[in-house]
């Protein structure tokens, strides 16, 4: 198994019946899920995806990448929010977040799209000057402001460098099969195109195209990342609380929650993993957080933030506990040198694998704060193979989705992210919307 949780560092905290005593409520939740008979049950294409994917299509994904491969300098990935980070969270995973700059035979990859700074976008405008591009723009609902003014501005940049039958071959559009407006302008202008499932909802959809063309693109092999998360599927339908450690990860969050651990953080070790955890926290947030319920989610990486957020993990309101997601073999080995003059008095650490201080340094945090009272459970994660996140993938969607229907929330919607969007376009004069004006309340 790629991924284990272990429940050593919970002793004091949740005994083993109270987990156990959840059994019938977890294999109702999972019972509900499996038959497709919960809230949002039209939005469960990602509980069979890992065999059910179309093979056409996964073909052309592995054939527009190796195209892209040869054609530019720069791959530009237009999306946000599922539609951008769990790709991001596996090229830094799988690869490095100093992807970009590592010498490689593969293009640099840039995510834009996910956000309105015109600096972030002057930028990149700037690194793109010289550069052969491509660009893949993502948008299940093909209207989404960020990505769709990014797309703007990158399809006319194409054009003027290519001119349109140039700028055609180089746009990939990843949207809904047959709706909305970008999928409309890709049959137009005739960009090649590739599905977001009608049944998969954005964040949980790195698994198809969404995520596969980019990740294809970084030169990561995903019939892997797609075997990882059939072994996980497979092991995931397993009744038994035993042997079935995502049921075990809903419930440990189910009791904290109860007891009034309203906030989770997501703990690494590994700079590699930040936008794992990114994808991690929208999966989460976006799942739960409804009906004025859900835990917060929140992510560190230690010990890098051990020396920021540390203090309160340890000392502060006691309203938290940690996941804390541990590699095995962490891909890379280097050993701290001997120095005869030690006049920093560091030789006690001479010999040793950065790897062995770094999970020292784990083990002793998971000591420390579980003695301030800070809840921990461990997720051992075997590696940072392709495999290995893709079983990770999917073990996160399943625990979400049993996590979510135990709360008795759906899921798999999220109206909250309706709201921002309604008053900016109130604010903006969209045509449609009835005008805002901002009047704020005095302050007495
Ligand atoms: O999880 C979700 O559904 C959202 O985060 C969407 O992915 C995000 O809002 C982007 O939507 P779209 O792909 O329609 O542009």
């Amino acid at each position: 198994m790629s991924v284990k949780v272990n429940t050593d560092y919970l002793a004091g905290f949740i005994r083993d019946d109270e987990i156990s005593n959840l059994r019938p409520y977890l294999r109702a939740a999972q019972k509900t899920l499996l038959e497709g008979k919960g809230a949002g049950n039209d939005y469960l294409g990602w509980v069979t995806l890992p065999d059910d994917y179309d093979r056409e299509e996964f073909k052309r994904i592995k054939a527009a990448a190796q195209r892209i491969k040869k054609s530019c300098d720069i791959f530009l990935v237009l999306g946000i929010g599922g539609s951008y980070l769990g790709a991001r969270a596996a090229i830094e995973f799988v690869k490095s977040p100093l992807y970009n700059a590592l010498d490689k035979d593969t293009p640099d990859i840039y995510f834009a799209g996910n956000n309105l700074s015109p600096t972030a976008l002057t930028e990149l405008l700037s690194i793109c000057k010289g550069k052969d591009l491509c660009v893949n723009v993502i948008s299940k609902s093909g209207t989404t402001t960020e990505t769709a003014v990014a797309f703007r501005i990158f399809k006319d940049l194409l054009v003027k460098k290519y001119g349109e039958d140039g700028a055609r071959t180089r746009i990939f559009a990843t949207t809904d099969k047959c709706r909305g407006t970008l999928k409309a302008y890709s049959d137009k202008s005739g960009f090649e195109t590739f599905v977001v499932p009608d049944n998969v909802g954005g964040r949980f959809s790195v698994l198809t195209a969404v995520g596969l063309l980019p990740i294809a693109v970084a030169g990561i092999d995903i019939d892997e990342l797609m075997q990882g998360a059939k072994d996980a599927k497979e092991a995931l339908a397993s009744p038994s609380l035993k042997k079935n450690d995502a049921l075990k990860y809903a419930a440990i969050r189910n009791i904290l929650y109860r007891r009034g651990k309203n906030v989770e953080v997501l703990v690494g070790y590994e700079p590699y993993m930040l936008m794992l955890n990114e994808w991690w926290k929208q999966l989460f947030g976006e799942s739960e957080g409804k009906d004025g319920k859900g835990i917060l989610p929140d992510s560190v990486i230690f010990s890098t933030d051990l020396h920021s957020l540390g203090q309160y993990v340890q000392d502060g309101q006691r309203m938290l506990f940690e996941t804390v997601v541990s590699v095995k073999d962490p891909g890379a080995a280097y050993e701290i040198p001997y120095d005869p003059e030690n006049i920093d008095g560091l030789n006690f650490l001479a010999g040793k694998q950065f790897d062995e201080v770094n999970k020292t340094a784990m083990i002793a945090t998971l000591l420390a704060h579980t003695d301030g009272g800070v809840p921990n459970t461990l997720i051992e994660v075997k590696d940072r193979s392709p495999r290995s996140l893709g079983y990770l993938f999917y073990f996160f969607e399943f625990s979400c989705a049993i996590s979510g229907y135990l709360l008795g929330v759906n899921p798999f919607n999220q109206p909250g992210v309706e709201s921002y969007k309604k008053n900016m376009f109130r604010l903006l004069g969209k045509p449609g919307y009835e005008k805002l004006d901002i009047k704020l309340k005095k302050r007495s």
